[in-house]
């Protein structure tokens, strides 16, 4: 099937590692041309590089924090700069630690509030322009599946990305008239560096890596932990074509976990 991304533009923010970089392979395997952002420079342009050589086409290394609203700013820039525009924004950043609600203070939550859905609004501020020039924009923000089932210790995540669920819809209806279309995916467990914290975490309580695994298979029903790429393919196909008459939707990616009809 041809989604009609070749020639295309993207911004994936967060993306040397995990699901983010999973996303710029998925829309470069289609032809995209892709601008990628993360703090650490090194891995981040060794990421491009890998990409490009894979795929032949061009990727943009910008490193920066989705922290920062100047590094915001610059890596949407350097897009519309170095591909004439951007058609499509995906965001992510770094996934919030392990708390209960206890355990939580108010400068954590501040920080999560920055990183995970101030972000959000920042980058969509600075690709909006682009975005409504493009005709046919794409907003794909990358969340978790806790927005459709509070996760055990993990406070933040279960709170702020509500926000960001709650942002995409009302976004979705007020850019609906420019063309754009937008959408959040919910990652469920997907094997990544991520992923490999929070069961360090469970191995400090006393379980074995294997058994966590296994346990977290158990409950999933296609009986597996996903693959970043199968979180790629999804985006990819969000970013395309066939994808336009889809708007304001959050679709989980789980193989099954979440039980909920809706
Ligand atoms: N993997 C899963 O099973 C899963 C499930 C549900 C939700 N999620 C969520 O999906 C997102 C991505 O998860 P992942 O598993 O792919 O994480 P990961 O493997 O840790 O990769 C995170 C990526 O984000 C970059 N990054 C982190 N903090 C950043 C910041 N402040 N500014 C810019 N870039 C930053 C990292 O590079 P640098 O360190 O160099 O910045 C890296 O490229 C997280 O929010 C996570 O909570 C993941």
């Amino acid at each position: 099937m041809d989604l009609g991304l070749k020639g295309r533009s993207a911004v994936v923010m967060a993306a040397s590692k995990g699901l983010g970089k999973a996303a710029a392979r998925a829309l470069a395997a289609e032809g995209c041309r892709v601008a990628i952002s993360a703090r650490h420079a090194e891995t981040l342009t060794a990421a491009a590089r890998e990409i490009e050589q894979q795929y032949g086409v061009e990727v943009v290394p910008v490193a920066g924090d989705v922290r920062n609203p100047r590094d915001i700013q610059t890596l949407i820039d350097s897009a519309a700069r170095e591909f004439g525009g951007v058609d499509i924004l995906v965001t992510n950043a770094g996934g919030p630690p392990v708390r209960t609600f206890e355990d939580s203070t108010d400068e954590e939550w501040r920080e999560w509030y920055d990183i995970t859905f101030l972000s959000v609004v920042r980058s969509v501020r600075a690709a909006l322009p682009h975005l409504k020039k493009s005709g046919r924009g794409r907003i794909i923000n990358i969340t978790s599946s806790s927005v459709k089932a509070p996760i055990e210790s993990l406070v933040y995540s279960n709170a702020l990305r509500l926000a960001v669920v709650g942002l995409a819809k009302t976004l979705s209806r007020e850019l609906g008239p420019h063309g754009i279309t937008v959408h959040n995916v919910a990652p469920g467990y997907h094997l990544t560096d991520g992923l490999e914290r929070i069961i360090v975490n469970k191995m400090q309580q006393g379980l074995r890596r294997e058994q966590v695994l296994e346990s977290w298979s158990r409950s999933i029903p296609v009986g597996r932990i996903g693959r970043p790429e199968d979180l790629g393919a999804l985006i990819a196909w969000l970013a395309g074509d066939q994808a336009s008459y889809l708007n304001g939707t959050t679709i989980p990616v789980d193989g099954g976990l979440y039980p909920g009809v809706m």
